[in-house]
């Protein structure tokens, strides 16, 4: 059973209704086969995003961000170049620098070259085979840095890995990876994670707030179809790991953008009428049916300010890209630490 499994299973009492888990696939979650049955099921059918990054998602994410329409991950990059040397300021010393969605952590080493004499460095990643590769990597850059990976879902985090040391802790939050969550999940990931790191912990956190909604529909659907091979690649994923048979070349990727929200959605639509059946369960689809498979919130600075102030972190510091839109924000938690020990799921 791998890490992973360990760490995404639930109480088989949540299974109760799905006799067919006792033969998934060896390499399966259990938590991915519930959320996909349970969404499959919906009359507007939808799948949390968080299972988009399997290996090859991942490996298609950090493709995504190389391309000339997603201006996110340049632009926070240009900012963070900038501003890293005053974010260490803020740090202090012997920091211990927790990344949340580390993904292949390319942003990480201009903020720990930046830190004075890091004591520790902790990304938390769902990847799991990802994840191992990226520490693989951090740690060959910077060898006298300690390292503890942890395969997690974030949402879920209780407490940190006993074996930090002591000493200030910096959560980093890069990716706009906050605005994958509807607004009362992202507060009560900010609440939580408040609550692992305890007050005077900083949060840098770099999150989208553009206005322009056709350049953002550009950035979720490059030229070069990344993306959609990215989105589709969930269906691949259900073939493989919860003997799906989708044909994902039946499906259109689309990402659209929901004004009223202030969110882009995307979406696999269905080019034909078909059925897949998913852990021996069918599931039909009409011509333009789509399952929702990401949403990326873009608040105002003011709504992501009053949210992480509700959320028990005052701000420190804010750096926006005025044409992107893109903004690095500095937040401090003034957040009693929880006392729960360490288990991450
Ligand atoms: C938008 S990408 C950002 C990656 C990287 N931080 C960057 O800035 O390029 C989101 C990352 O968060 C991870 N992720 C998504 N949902 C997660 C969850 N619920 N728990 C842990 N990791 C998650 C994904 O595997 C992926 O690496």
């Amino acid at each position: 059973m791998s890490a992973l499994y360990e760490q995404l299973h639930l109480p088989s009492s949540s299974f109760s209704s799905f006799s067919s888990f006792s033969s998934l696939p060896s390499s399966s979650s259990p938590a991915f086969a519930q959320d996909v049955l349970d969404g499959l099921a919906h009359r507007q059918r939808r799948i949390p995003c968080q299972w988009l990054y399997d290996h090859l998602g991942s490996l298609l994410f950090e493709r995504i961000t190389q391309q000339p329409e997603y201006y996110p991950a340049r632009t926070e990059i240009a900012i963070l170049e900038q501003v890293a040397g005053q974010v260490a300021e803020a740090a202090g010393p012997h920091a211990t620098l927790i990344e949340l969605g580390s993904g292949s952590a390319r942003k990480t080493p201009i903020v720990l070259r930046a830190l004075d004499r890091p004591a520790a460095y902790v990304p938390v990643d769902i990847s799991e085979t990802f994840l191992a590769s990226t520490t693989r990597t951090i740690a060959a850059g910077f060898p006298r840095l300690k390292v503890v990976p942890c395969v997690a879902d974030f949402t879920r985090l209780t407490s940190l890995p006993p074996e930090l040391p002591a000493g200030r802790r910096v959560v980093f939050f890069p990716g706009s990876t906050i605005g994958n969550l509807d607004p009362a999940a992202a507060e009560a990931l900010l609440t939580r994670i408040g609550r692992v790191v305890g007050a005077g912990a900083l949060m840098v956190i770099g999150i989208d707030h553009t206005r322009d909604p056709a350049r953002m529909v550009r950035a979720y659907d490059d030229a070069a179809g990344v993306t959609a091979a990215f989105n589709k690649n969930l269906l691949v994923r259900i073939n493989r790991e919860l003997r799906g048979d989708f044909d994902a070349e039946a499906f259109h990727h689309v990402a659209r953008f929901d004004s009223e929200q202030r969110r882009i959605e995307m979406h696999l639509v269905s080019a034909r009428t078909q059925r897949a059946t998913v852990l021996g369960r069918a599931f039909d689809f009409a011509i333009g049916q789509s399952i929702h498979t990401e949403n990326s919130y873009k608040p105002s600075p003011f709504q992501f300010l009053a949210m992480a102030h509700r959320a028990g972190w005052r701000q420190e510091q804010l750096w926006v890209e005025g044409a992107a839109g893109y903004a690095v924000h500095v937040l401090q938690s003034v957040s009693s630490p929880s006392s729960s020990s360490f288990s991450s799921l």
